[in-house]
């Protein structure tokens, strides 16, 4: 079989054989294939698509490019959940013990933030002591007894996937449906969950800007979960404007707290209702929706969802007196609040320049190698709808010095645009995708 044939038949049109896609991505795993080859036909795929059946070959080929888990010496069903990523997204924090407090177990693993969004391991690490560095039998026995675990992704886990990630992030061939899928799927199916959970992001702050792509890659994505056996469900929520309030590593922490304490209300609960919901509905732990949603209620208002958390906390290495006392997280040492200058409704805010706000604060990385601060960001007072008087708080920012709170406040205005009108509300969960049999 010979790269510039199958370039070739994908430039044209044509449709690749299991055999040659398996041929694809053997050869990008054992660097056979010069990046040259790949990256033209990650091109020629932009261009010309694929259809279900090679999207499915694809997933298939790159989950087995590596190291699979095999997570069936835990009891009952296992439960896993993928964003497409936002600003301000600290749903795993509150969702993962809310789910395991109801018995359903879940094994995750996560990344570090790399630019404007953050990463929910760096965000755990705001716990002293915590560690996301498990082996194997740890990961999988802690799944076990306390239902649930967060580890840092292995390197043998889908390492086809690492290559051609690189290589399109450099070749302007991120945006296509059939290679996102086959890249998030694969990375899902290896990591070996039953019921898989995903959020698909839609709005100026997200990877698919338009609620139309969000709907295509969604149900590409559910489609290829069923066929390879998984139950897959996935919701379209809205990132328009950052998720929740706080932005920064220890703020969004303290904000997954709050909730899990019960003295949050707003959209990052509808969110981990909604996501819950459909995986205790799922895992066959709720006959119905509303079922779900009162068991994980209930979760909140006796405390167990809570003490999951810190049970959860403890069995990684961190301070589990942290989770009820918030005065054991990283606090930054300047709190300034961000005036508005404008009157008027809130009518967007640009959740991709509140989360550059938090990197110019330090809480972001710039490169993968780089530090950052764990207690810097901002807490958003207003958001879309809210109305705002000329000097009045737009948001507190965390900083670690005035100079760059002041220079925060600055970015963060122009982060808000503010008019007469009052927006139109729009929903915040806009859709839900289950499998079409
Ligand atoms: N996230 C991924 O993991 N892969 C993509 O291709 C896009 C988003």
């Amino acid at each position: 079989m010979l790269m510039t044939d199958i370039i070739a038949k994908k430039r044209d049109g044509g449709e690749l054989s299991a055999e040659e896609i398996e041929f694809f991505i053997r050869g990008v795993t054992d660097q056979s294939i010069p990046d040259y080859q790949t990256a033209a036909l990650l091109m020629a795929i932009v261009w010309r698509g694929m259809n279900r059946r090679e999207t499915l070959d694809l997933t298939l080929a790159m989950m087995n490019s590596g190291d699979t888990l095999d997570l069936s010496s835990i009891t009952g069903v296992k439960a896993d959940k993928h964003s497409t990523g936002g600003v301000g997204d600290k749903t795993s924090l509150a969702l993962l013990p809310m789910v395991a407090a109801q018995g359903v177990r879940m094994a995750k693993m996560s990344g570090r933030g790399l630019g404007h969004t953050g990463g929910t391991l760096d965000k755990l690490e705001s716990f002293p002591g915590f560690s996301s560095a498990l082996t194997h039998e740890q990961f999988l026995s802690q799944v076990e007894r306390v239902g649930f675990a967060i580890a840092g992704q292995t390197a043998d886990l889908d390492p086809a996937d690492k290559k051609l990630y690189a290589l399109r992030d450099v070749t302007g061939t991120v945006q296509s449906i059939p290679l996102i899928v086959s890249s998030i799927m694969s990375k899902k199916l290896a990591a070996g969950a039953d019921v898989i959970v995903l959020d698909v992001k839609t709005g100026s702050g997200a990877f698919m800007k338009t609620e139309a792509d969000a709907l295509e890659l969604a149900r590409e994505m559910v489609e290829v979960g069923r066929l390879a056996g998984r139950k897959t469900v996935a919701c379209i929520t809205d990132m328009d404007q950052p998720l929740g309030n706080a932005v920064g590593n220890a703020l969004e922490v303290r904000e997954a707290l709050a909730l899990l304490k019960g003295e949050y209300h707003g959209e990052l609960e509808e969110l981990c209702l909604t996501l819950g919901s459909c995986i205790l509905t799922g895992a066959g732990a709720a006959k119905d929706e509303a079922e779900a949603r009162a068991k994980l209620e209930r979760g909140i208002a006796d405390g167990s969802a809570l003490e999951k958390f810190a049970e959860f906390i403890e069995a990684q290495g961190g301070d589990r007196r942290a989770v009820y006392d918030g005065a054991l997280l990283p606090d930054a040492p300047v709190k300034y609040e961000a005036k508005s200058e404008a009157g008027g409704y809130v009518q967007h805010i640009d959740a991709e320049g509140v989360g550059l706000v938090s990197m110019h604060l330090g809480g972001g990385r710039e490169t993968a190698e780089s530090g950052i601060d764990l207690a810097v960001g901002l807490v958003l007072h207003k958001k879309r709808g809210d109305f705002v008087a000329p000097g009045e708080s737009l948001a507190t920012i965390h900083a670690r010095s005035l100079e760059s709170a002041v220079s925060a406040a600055e970015l963060l205005r122009r982060a808000y645009t503010i008019g007469s009108d009052r927006p139109n509300d729009v929903p915040f969960v806009k859709a839900i995708i289950r499998a079409e049999d």
